[in-house]
């Protein structure tokens, strides 16, 4: 189609979308069905995407006016925004309160009380009130640094400006939920997927007045940065949040065991439908502040909280193709392509059959019509076929055995653990060589916990890459801009943003540093203790097919798996040759985290059992403080810690290299 041509049909388009969108806001008199109105406009929004020169007043992404705004300031979370790890099942369950009695030492199935609250699914904001005065506002954002949207916020009337209550602390983030109620966005529902973007994009919008239209309500239920305020329990927290005029939710409860927690679950989510707004499962705090502190945080989320989701939703389409997705490890997942259908809400496209062996197991093929499954924000996946809707000549799936990115042999990893092939298979290619992995290797680069460079995302990323822009994570620090200023969609300013974000990227931790490099199992937590043993840019710079590996076997987490993977990354040249040239752009960072506590420099190692706390627990008060745990008997050690029935041949050693062998009772007096 000719220019002219796409022009007039983009013109007719939003001409009706204008009137249909009239007749149904102002007149409330809806000239068609919501599928054909949203039919259009999802017509001419793909229309807008393609065709960059497309604009109109008129248009259902102007019109209706709720793209949210890229252009807030930023601001640092004090505290970090943490997420949530997810329960599915009792079992899922029981094993998360088994994983707390280990870390405190308590006995499986000794009473903890847990704060029950109802998990809104909506967007959460911090804010922060100083002597009483909301101060400023931020959203989540990437859980380190937020942006500031007071404005918007203050829009909200569940949101107190100002507290004038005695006891209320100086100084406070309070958190919590923004969200839209069912009923009111029955009133928007034309405009967005579902409830939590319209909170979002009424949230992110550039003109506080345009979030004013829309009602939008905060539930509280958590503090972030905290003054001067003695609580012992969670609940207590939330009765305060009431006393200082937020609203939380009705459904809080305080609840203990197991059973009782399922009980609750499943009473909560048959009425999951009655309640006014989103419910994606319940949210369990461990109520005990106390406990809280001591159990603490993994690298995203708390180990003292989480979240028990509610059953999946469920819908049945039409598999159109089954495509296979090459992963960063070169693991080569199976997708099915299915006809766009709404599950619970949310317009679903893909599903995924996860491995060959699943879909040989429920035999799935093309052309089936097969059973979906949602459950919050996990990836859609096929639970059964229905074979009566089966046409006849429909055939088997066939896995490829070559890569369909690459066409290098397709492979089982043996695990050595399991003794058993994995149910994955991978391409052979390993790193760069493949283009997909090579794809999914700089996404990987640039994500939030490696580089974390704004507006450099995964689509981003697909483009440049099929421009030739970039090859390799290196690429990325010697973009040519002037090209990139003439692509389209890309304006002066947006040009400019990405530069400085590139350019802010280049200082970093030597653990992000090393996250952002892919290594396989090698995840945030073990690159931090890699980092800390490597200490610096130049020592990683040493590290080749030749170095020893083994000496990493010292660090307390990291074993064969991740040893062999650590060897078989730096004995390719590609690696090495990455590593040196993005040295060339970076600076590395002193992680002000844990840098002075009073055990810097200091290792220990434990050997025996501890009377009262867990290993666990002891290992995370020496980290808190600095110091580090090494697994093996050297004279880099400073401390063996021996509790009940050491073994005998690390005593030995220790006292033949002169370590200093303290007992529980020492260790907790250097502590303190
Ligand atoms: S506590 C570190 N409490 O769930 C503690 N979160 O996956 C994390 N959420 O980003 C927050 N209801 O948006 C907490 N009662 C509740 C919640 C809740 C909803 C959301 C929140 C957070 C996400 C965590």
């Amino acid at each position: 189609m000719q220019k002219k041509e796409i022009k007039k049909l983009y013109l007719k388009k939003t001409k009706l979308f204008q009137k249909y969108n009239k007749n149904y806001f102002e007149k409330s008199k809806p000239l068609v069905t919501d599928s054909i109105f949203d039919d259009l406009k999802r017509e001419i929004i793909e229309l807008e995407k393609k065709y960059k020169y497309l604009k109109s007043d008129h248009s259902p992404s102007i019109n209706i006016g709720f793209k949210p705004s890229k252009n807030f300031k930023k601001a640092i979370h004090r505290v970090r925004m943490l997420s949530l790890s997810n329960v599915f099942s009792k079992d899922d369950l029981v094993n998360f309160e088994k994983k707390v009695c280990n870390f405190l030492n308590l006995k499986h199935g000794a009473k903890i009380e847990y704060s029950v609250e109802p998990k809104i699914d909506g967007i959460s904001a911090s804010l922060n009130y100083k002597n009483g005065i909301l101060i400023s506002g931020l959203s989540r954002g990437d859980g380190n640094e937020g942006e500031l949207i007071t404005e918007n916020l203050k829009t909200i009337k569940d949101i107190p400006k100002k507290i004038d209550i005695q006891g209320f602390p100086n100084d406070i983030d309070i958190r919590g939920e923004v969200f839209i109620t069912n009923k009111d966005f029955q009133k928007i529902k034309e405009n967005f997927a579902n409830p939590r973007n319209a909170a979002s994009g009424s949230l992110r919008q550039k003109n506080s007045n345009e979030t004013k239209k829309i009602p939008l309500k905060f539930i509280a239920y958590n503090y972030g940065y905290l003054e001067e305020l003695k609580i012992n329990k969670q609940s207590e927290f939330l009765e305060k949040l009431q006393l200082w005029g937020f609203k939380v939710s009705k459904f809080n409860k305080i609840i203990s065991g197991i059973g009782n927690l399922i009980k609750n679950h499943e009473e909560i989510e048959n009425k999951r439908y009655e309640l006014d707004y989103d419910v994606d499962g319940l949210v369990y705090k461990i109520n005990s502040i106390e406990l809280q502190n001591r159990l603490g945080f993994l690298s995203n989320s708390p180990r003292w909280a989480t979240a028990h989701k509610f059953s999946a939703v469920t819908s049945s389409s039409k598999i159109l193709n089954i495509e296979i997705q090459v992963g960063r490890t070169g693991a080569l997942t199976p997708v099915a392509k299915i006809k766009p259908v709404n599950v619970g809400g949310v317009i679903v496209a893909n599903a995924s059959l996860h491995n060959e062996d699943e879909i040989k197991r429920k035999d799935i093929r093309v052309g089936d019509t097969v059973k979906i499954e949602r459950a919050g924000d996990v990836i859609p996946h096929v639970i059964s076929v229905d074979l009566k809707k089966r046409s006849k000549n429909s055939a088997k799936y066939i896995f490829p055995k070559k890569c369909p990115s690459c066409g290098s042999k397709v492979l089982k990893e043996y695990n050595n653990q399991t003794k058993k092939y994995d149910a994955v298979k991978r391409c052979s290619s390993e790193g760069y060589l493949c283009e997909k992995i090579a794809i999914e290797k700089i996404k990987h680069f640039i994500s939030k916990d490696a580089f974390n460079i704004d507006g450099l995302g995964k689509k981003v990323i697909e483009n440049f890459w099929s421009l030739k822009l970039i090859r390799s994570p290196q690429d990325i620090f010697n973009l040519n801009y002037d090209k990139i200023s003439k692509l389209d969609g890309w304006g002066k300013l947006s040009v400019s943003n990405l530069r400085y974000a590139i350019d802010k990227s280049k200082q970093i931790l030597l653990e992000r540093f090393i996250f952002a490099l892919g290594i396989r199992h090698i995840g945030q937590e073990n690159a931090k203790l890699l980092s800390y043993n490597i200490k610096s840019l130049d020592n990683l710079l040493k590290i080749d097919a030749s170095y020893e590996f083994s000496n990493f076997l010292d660090i307390d987490g990291i074993g064969e798996t991740q040893i062999n993977s650590l060897k078989n990354f730096f004995s390719q040249e590609i690696n090495l040759k990455i590593i040196e040239e993005l040295a060339r752009y970076v600076k590395i960072l002193k992680s002000d985290e844990n840098k002075n506590g009073k055990f810097k420099n200091i290792t220990f190692m434990f050997t025996g059992k501890l009377d009262g706390i867990s290993r666990a627990e002891a290992k995370s008060m020496i980290e808190k403080n600095s110091g580090k745990i090494v697994s093996s008997v050297s004279n880099k050690l400073n401390y063996l810690i021996a509790g009940e029935k050491p073994t005998n041949k690390k005593i030995i050693k220790a006292k033949e290299l002169s370590v200093k062998i303290i007992s529980q009772k020492d260790f907790i007096k250097l502590l303190n």
